[in-house]
């Protein structure tokens, strides 16, 4: 079973561009996965409880459970626009998740994991967390990204993080993907290194913070928001679930033949992930052979700068899908970031990535191997005659091309399998061109010849139809209908073989997939 996760999306604000594409980079790869035959269980959700939360329904002067109802169904409803194909969704507010999070508390209570004392401290409302003294900038003071800072003196309940950490090296240095990619688990030891164990202050008392899941032994403390949200990842895999409760077997996702994977941006790896997650599964028992992998991207910047509500240079997906289409989108978000490294948001790019790869490329490919088919051999397909040396490094280039398309995606490299999916399709139109079929039917003794080079743009559109299911699945059906073989996209990696199109197939006709979009730039 191939458990994929996505990072749970707080509710304090709707959902942009940065929440966008880590959805669909997880979208791919769990239909990446369903299409090589895997059994997949696709989570994410949202994280609806905090601070933030509370404070911002406060100024609103709304309930909290009512303000991140509204905001879970803008989330909600852009994973549907963007055809997100997630199996499960985790809402921290579910009874469920409620009840596997007490469970968690009272067991690690049990075991001698938690216990209360008082800490005088620096407190950041925005990040929710107590600072030290390694969180002062150069100048000795806190800096903006810790918003506002108070004193405050709190009884609270601990974890006793501190005893994991030595455990928490050895695994990283010995597990090769532990954390992708490697530069990230690299910054993950430094930080390890440079934090000697403190332990982690996981409640928050109820007169400050009542919007959370109560501590079932101490009803006057509430948990901190990243103990809970973590758990997301256990609790909606059936983690200590009722077996009528509707969520999955655990013992059939997490497993150490096929580790779980957690998607998520480079600012929650340390330490949310890569120190109090794992750290927190190896107190419940967890062993290093089901130790989740952490797959880390990077992030959507816009001319080189972060995304802020303070600057107003918020990308609303929204509006994106609305203006140029979802295909557009999703193409874009996959296709301009290399995973794991950081790009620059730029719509003129989205435009014309979109117009050169998928119009003028694949749009092409697809209307010319099917407008050729009807006008020349009334749409059927036929070898024709023997193969010549182009004809074979056709069929080779697509078996080199499918190979590094696996193997990108394989490493969770998107953008890679793509690059390897395009050079193919450019290689086609480039053979057409040169084989020049609009020629060779000037001459009635070309026929076979005529036949062979069409079938070999036919069956190559074929496999690209299979190919292109992961991102983009609604082009992907639209060529396999056109194809007049919707069959196809049943299709599984192993299925794919020279002669997915029978001898005599009828192809149906063409009509634009990709049209091309006309901007004022452009
Ligand atoms: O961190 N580019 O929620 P969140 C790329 N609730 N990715 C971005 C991004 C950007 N500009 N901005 C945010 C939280 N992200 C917690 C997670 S998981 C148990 C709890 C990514 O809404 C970010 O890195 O701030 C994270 O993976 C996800 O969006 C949700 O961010
Ligand atoms: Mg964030």
């Amino acid at each position: 079973m191939f458990y994929i996760t996505t990072a749970i999306d707080y509710t304090n604000g709707a959902p942009h561009i940065g929440h966008a594409y880590e959805k669909v980079l997880a979208d791919v790869l769990a239909r990446y996965r369903r299409l090589r035959g895997d059994d997949v269980q696709f989570l994410t959700g949202v994280d609806q409880h905090g601070q933030k939360v509370q404070q911002t329904a406060e100024r609103l002067g709304i309930d909290p459970a009512e303000f991140v109802r509204g905001i879970t169904t803008k989330f909600t409803d852009l994973w549907s626009t963007l055809g997100i194909s997630h199996d499960g969704w985790a809402e921290t507010t579910d009874p469920r998740h409620k009840a596997c999070v007490q469970a968690i508390l009272q067991a690690l209570k049990d075991q001698g994991q938690l216990y209360k004392k008082t800490h005088r401290g620096h407190y950041s409302v925005r990040q929710e967390q107590f600072l030290t003294d390694r969180d002062r900038d150069a100048s000795g003071a806190f800096g903006a990204e810790w918003g506002e800072v108070v004193e405050i003196e709190e009884e609270n309940w601990y974890f006793k993080l501190s005893e994991h950490t030595d455990w928490l090296r050895g695994y990283l240095k010995q597990s090769a993907d532990a954390v992708l990619p490697v530069f990230r688990k690299s910054e993950l030891l430094n930080a390890l290194d440079r934090n000697p164990g403190t332990d982690l202050c996981i409640s928050r008392p109820k007169d400050r913070l009542h919007w959370g899941i109560e501590i079932p032994f101490d009803t006057g403390f509430v948990t901190y928001v990243w103990f809970d949200a973590l758990i997301n990842y256990v609790s909606f895999a059936g983690f200590r679930a009722q077996p009528d409760a509707g969520l999955p077997d655990f013992s059939k996702l997490w497993t150490a033949d096929e580790r779980p994977v957690h998607v998520i941006g480079k600012d929650i790896l340390v330490p949310a992930h890569g120190i109090y997650w794992l750290c927190m599964l190896h107190a419940l028992g967890f062993g290093d052979a089901v130790m989740p992998r952490l797959i880390v991207h990077g992030w959507w910047n816009i001319r080189g700068e972060k995304m802020s509500k303070s600057l107003g240079n918020i990308i609303d997906p929204d509006e994106l899908a609305a203006r140029f289409g979802t295909a557009a989108l999703r193409y874009y978000l996959v296709r301009d970031i290399v995973t794991g490294k950081d790009a620059d948001f730029d719509a003129e790019r989205l435009v014309m990535l979109y117009n050169t790869e998928l119009a003028n490329e694949l749009g092409n490919l697809c209307n010319r191997a099917l407008n050729m088919s009807r006008r020349y051999t009334g749409g059927v397909v036929s070898r024709g005659g023997p193969f010549d040396d182009a004809d074979l490094a056709l069929q080779s280039s697509l078996f080199d091309s499918t190979a590094a398309y696996k193997s990108a995606m394989d490493q969770f490299d998107v953008a890679a399998a793509l690059e390897a999916f395009g050079s193919h399709v450019h290689h086609c139109n480039v053979y057409a061109e040169r084989m020049k079929p609009w020629e060779l039917a000037k001459d009635s003794a070309n026929q076979e010849r005529l036949a062979t080079v069409l079938q070999h743009l036919v069956e190559s559109l074929a496999h690209a139809a299979v190919l292109l299911g992961p991102v983009l699945p609604e082009a992907s059906s639209m060529i396999a209908e056109q194809l007049a073989l919707p069959q196809l996209t049943g299709l599984q990696l192993p299925d794919l073989h020279w002669g997915l199109v029978a001898e005599g197939h009828q192809v149906g006709s063409p009509s634009p997939i990709f049209p091309k979009i006309l901007t004022p730039e452009a």
